[in-house]
């Protein structure tokens, strides 16, 4: 296994809108294992297989306690297939945001759709915590961010602090 470089706000590729997964193989299985590392390593509760540059139906999360033993998730193709009226807010931040925290509201409940790891179809009913993350990440696998569902004005500022962080970056960096 091995961690995975992770894109942030300046890469357009974070806009992308990823393509379904075809087939289930020792690439894929690889990848996964790198993604589920990488989240925990960083550490996040999700990460989105294009937060890795991978353009791929592919998410990982895991919503362990801190005190529990990791529990990862991994949804293949994840489907939204119903979600509840009423709705939660949850302060959200985003592994390729880093340092950028913001509430948004989303539907409290959704039922998803997915293969695992495995191949195998699976439903899952999502309350609470787990329901934001996995409408967080099925978001990121059609190329929009938590920042999308902010007011325009607090976006703008947000992608604005990247792009001079991006640019003073680059003013001092010497490539050899
Ligand atoms: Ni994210």
């Amino acid at each position: 296994m091995s961690l995975r470089h992770i894109i942030t706000l300046n890469d357009p590729k974070l806009r992308l809108v990823s393509t379904p997964i075809e087939r289930i193989d020792d690439l894929l299985t690889r990848l996964i294992d790198d993604m589920i590392e990488t989240m925990h390593g960083a550490p996040g509760i999700g990460l989105a297989a294009i937060q890795v540059a991978e353009p791929i139906r592919l998410l990982v999360v895991d919503v362990a306690g801190k005190e529990d033993p990791p529990a990862p998730l991994v949804f293949v193709n994840p489907e939204i297939l119903w979600q509840s009226d009423d709705r939660n807010v949850y302060e959200e931040g985003c592994l390729s945001i880093p340092e950028y925290y913001a509430d948004v509201e989303r539907p409290a409940s959704v039922r998803v759709r997915a293969l695992d790891r495995d191949g195998k179809e699976r439903e899952v009913l999502a309350k609470g915590l787990l329901a934001t993350v996995l409408q967080h990440e099925i978001d990121h696998l059609d190329g929009l961010l938590f920042i999308d569902h902010i007011s325009k004005l607090k976006r703008d500022r947000v992608i604005k602090k990247f792009q001079k962080a991006a640019k003073r970056a680059g003013e001092g960096s010497h490539v050899l």
